[in-house]
């Protein structure tokens, strides 16, 4: 296995849900997870049109192809991705390639004429391909450029730790890392920048090290850093509050929604969105009854609570071990007040 190191805390999301593994580098080094719950979840029928959201190395998606599935869109917002699938297309004319976010999905779908679809699977996070790449700045065991962008557009991350202020930092590094020394860190950066920009993965790590002297964790002390940095970066959490919203309008009835997550963060928003439906209301509790809705529901649990690894999947890659898998069905409730997913309104 080439060396990453350790994941972290909730760090596997920081890993995203990948494994390194010797492989000649034309092919993906990905190793996907809850690869057989995430295909049956979805259990595509002969003809249906699917979307993997997040094609990465094509672990999902070459499993998808397997099955009678009518058309399998594969959406990835990094273009090295996207090449990837480009090629595994080339002999599988099911499979239609798609570059771009998939907070964009309706958007993207409505580029090539689809309005409804019948599944919808993301694996969240970065595939053993980003990582592996010390170019690409997202691990910190590597050395190499702050960038951490998972596609070329946008500001990275040495430009997000030059631009904001203490308070922005401290409030970033605590939102999407956990991370409990976010000012002292956030001080450090903006004393540490007064003289030299931070420019290298192995720059930042040796200053959150400083900062985190003997405070030995189990896990490397840029963990929660270099996480919230990088879902900063890819504004992840947007992304998939507007995935959520984008399949509750492009699901068809009976329609599957398969969500992969590795941080408590992104499966909290998820359940969220499923138990709020979409927040038009207050998710029920055991002390508290849902109140009564507009409507009826959009999304309802086809599994109730989330789905972990197997034991043997974590034994065997143990980067599998916060993966939880939800599973949401759409029912026949109206999309929104239209009732009409984007491409139907835009067109009317
Ligand atoms: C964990 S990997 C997916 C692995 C894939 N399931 C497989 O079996 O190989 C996550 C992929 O999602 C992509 N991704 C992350 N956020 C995205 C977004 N907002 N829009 C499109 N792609 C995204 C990343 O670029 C990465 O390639």
């Amino acid at each position: 296995m080439a060396g990453t190191g350790d994941a972290g805390a909730e760090g596997d999301s920081l890993m995203g849900c990948a494994r390194l593994v010797d492989k000649p580098v034309s092919e993906p080094r990905h190793e996907p997870v809850l690869l057989a719950e995430a295909i049956a979840a979805l259990a595509p029928s002969a003809g249906e049109t699917c979307v993997d959201a997040t094609f990465g190395g094509g672990g999902y998606s070459r499993a998808l192809l397997a099955s009678p599935i009518g058309r399998l869109v594969a959406v990835d917002r990094d273009p090295a991705a996207v090449e990837r699938a480009r090629e595994l297309a080339r002999g599988e004319p099911r499979l239609i390639p798609l570059e771009g976010r998939f907070g964009d999905l309706d958007t993207l779908l409505a580029g090539i004429g689809i309005d409804r679809v019948d599944g919808i699977v993301a694996d969240l996070g970065l595939s053993s391909d980003q990582l592996d790449d010390p170019e690409r700045g997202f691990a910190f065991q590597l050395d190499g450029p702050l960038d951490m962008r998972m596609d070329p557009h946008g500001p990275t991350a040495a430009e997000l730790l030059a631009r904001l202020d203490e308070a922005e930092l401290a409030e970033l590094l605590f939102r999407l890392g956990d991370e409990p020394d976010a000012r002292r860190i956030a001080r450090a950066v903006v004393r540490r920048r007064a003289s030299a920009p931070l420019a290298r993965t192995s720059e930042l790590r040796a200053l959150v090290h400083a900062v985190k002297r003997g405070r030995p964790g189990r896990h490397d002390p840029a963990t929660r850093t270099f996480q919230a940095l990088r879902m900063a970066v890819n504004d992840e959490p947007g992304e998939l509050a507007r995935l959520l919203a984008a399949a509750t309008r492009l699901l068809a009835p009976g329609g599957r929604l398969v969500i992969v997550s590795f941080h408590s963060g992104e499966d909290r928003l998820v359940k969220h969105w499923v138990e709020s439906d979409g927040g038009r209301r207050l998710p029920g509790s055991r002390h508290r009854p849902p109140p009564p809705t507009a409507g009826s529901p959009r999304l309802v649990w086809a599994v109730r609570g989330p789905i972990p690894p197997s034991a043997a999947e974590v034994a065997r890659n143990p980067r599998a071990r916060s993966a939880r898998l939800r599973v949401a069905l759409r029912t026949d409730a109206p999309a929104d007040a239209e009732g009409e997913p984007v491409a139907k309104r835009r067109a009317a």
